[in-house]
């Protein structure tokens, strides 16, 4: 199991870290119910103070037994454990089955949060202290990732490390790396193993050759290392290699570091796009933007579109942040949308807004047409269908109509995967941030695609 995909997400941290304040947003973004333990316990028992009152073991009794009734629940959500709860041992054990995320925070910051509180453990600062100094081992025992706030417990629960620089990469057990051929001459490896190079191309011939060559045993690791195309590659070849080994991405690219190498799904392109893959989530995500140094513009373009993309999803103008942020901010997104709906059953099909109409155009063009711009022209058609403005396309992307025969991006648009009951299903925006799955009358739709074509 990987992160929180299917288990319940669960924060832990001392007083005034945060818990109930990122939880919630957490739980928000992933479309999953929230439990504040300490306030579960006041709606059912009384004010804390009271229950502490009457002595501290009652109210870690009520506390283990809530921790065990909401952690049994099939549905995952997010908890909010209360501070002292990892220190019973039956919670310590029943934690093992689920995904525990540490938010440490400074001790003069706790203290400085809860003193006014009345909180029956804050009243003094010498034994809040204490008590600070003692907890720091149960947290530390239970956690299975540290983090320090939404993004990062996002992060942490898809198992993505954003950071910049270098970090030779430490796995255990035997290591094979599949790395671009072209990405290798520009970047020292993340690790250093058996290297396969390969073509950026995510064929049968390529995944071919490498499940020939490959001799990682059943508990070996597939590392990944370049765009998209590699990350697709490499993680199917992990689905089916010895029925399936673990593996893990390094993304060179935007747009693998802020979509492709995120969300387990892998594949081969087959004629058309993308025909043959499986699931299969990687064990870990490295996102190191300084590996984009030497991206080609027109890839840094084409990652551009899947970052208005996301901003557009989310609701805020991820383009306008500083590289690294906006980076982490679209991967803790896309961790977001995955988490709420691993396998695409509802919620994740929002991920395909403009690449409908974008998939068209490229298959009209006979895939002459880059992607990351096929892209563009699809969220302008997005946003028009949508009645919304068209400026951050048009600012950041400038699409330019496309050469292609509209007969046959009509045709195309009406091959895609995506129907329901027959019906093309479409995603659109109430406004940003508020995306929507919808069908459309054919006649809408082919004016949307025709005013992506130049004629
Ligand atoms: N699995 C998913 O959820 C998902 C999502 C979106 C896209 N994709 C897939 O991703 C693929 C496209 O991937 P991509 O856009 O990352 O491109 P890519 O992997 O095809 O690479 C594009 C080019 O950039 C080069 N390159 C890569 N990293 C570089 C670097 N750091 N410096 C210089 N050159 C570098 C490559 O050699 C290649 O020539 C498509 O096949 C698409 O279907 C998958």
């Amino acid at each position: 199991v990987v992160g929180a995909l299917g288990r319940h997400l669960v924060l832990v941290g001392f007083m005034g870290a945060g818990k109930t304040t990122i939880g919630r947003e957490v739980a928000r973004s992933t479309e999953r119910p929230f439990v504040d333990l300490d306030e579960e316990i006041e709606r059912r028992h009384g004010p804390v103070t009271d229950l502490f009152a009457q002595g501290e073991e009652d109210f870690r009794r009520i506390e283990e037994q809530l921790a065990a009734e909401v952690l049994a629940r099939p549905e995952p959500s997010v908890l909010a454990l209360g501070g002292g709860a990892p220190t019973s041992p039956a919670t310590q054990a029943r934690l093992a089955g689920a995904f525990t995320v540490w938010l440490p925070v400074d001790v003069e910051d706790a203290w400085r949060r809860v003193r006014q509180t009345g909180r029956p453990l804050a009243a003094d600062e010498g034994s809040f202290r204490q008590l600070f100094d003692r907890r720091l081992a149960a947290y530390e025992l239970v956690a299975d990732a540290v983090a320090h706030d939404v993004d990062g417990v996002l992060h942490a629960a898809l198992a993505i490390e954003v950071g910049r620089g270098a970090r030779p990469l430490e796995l255990a057990g035997p290591t094979a790396l599949v790395a671009d051929e072209r990405v290798l001459d520009l970047h020292e490896p993340p690790l250093d193993t058996v290297v396969h190079r390969v073509r950026a191309e995510k064929t049968l011939a390529v995944a071919e050759e490498l499940w020939a060559a490959l001799r990682v045993p059943r508990d070996g690791t597939i590392v990944a290392f370049g765009g998209g195309s590699t990350t697709d590659l490499a993680g199917f070849v992990a689905a089916t290699y010895l029925r399936g080994v673990a593996w893990v991405a390094v993304p060179t690219t935007l747009a693998g570091q802020v979509d492709a190498a995120i969300g387990g799904k892998t594949g081969l392109d087959l004629g058309g796009k993308n025909l043959v893959g499986a699931f299969h989530f990687p064990r870990r995500v490295i996102v190191d933007p300084d590996l984009l140094a030497t991206l080609p513009v027109e890839e840094r373009r084409a990652g551009m579109a899947e970052v208005v993309k996301t901003g557009l999803l989310a609701g805020r103008e991820l383009w306008s942040l500083d590289e690294t942020e906006m980076i982490a901010a679209c991967a803790a997104y896309k961790a977001s949308v995955v988490l709420t709906d691993p396998y695409e059953q509802g919620r994740r099909a929002v991920l395909n807004l403009g690449h409908t109409f974008g998939h068209a155009l490229e298959a009209a063009s006979g895939y002459s047409l880059r992607h990351g711009d096929a892209v563009a022209l699809g969220l302008l058609a997005a946003l028009r269908l949508s009645g919304l403005p068209e400026d951050p396309v048009v600012e950041l992307l400038s699409p330019q109509p496309a050469r292609v025969d509209p007969e046959r991006a009509w045709a195309a648009l009406q091959r895609d995967k995506k129907r329901r009951n027959g019906e093309l299903v479409v995603v659109l925006l109430d406004s940003p941030g508020e995306p929507r799955l919808t069908t459309l009358p054919d006649a809408e739709l082919r004016r949307a695609l025709d005013s992506l074509i130049a004629g």
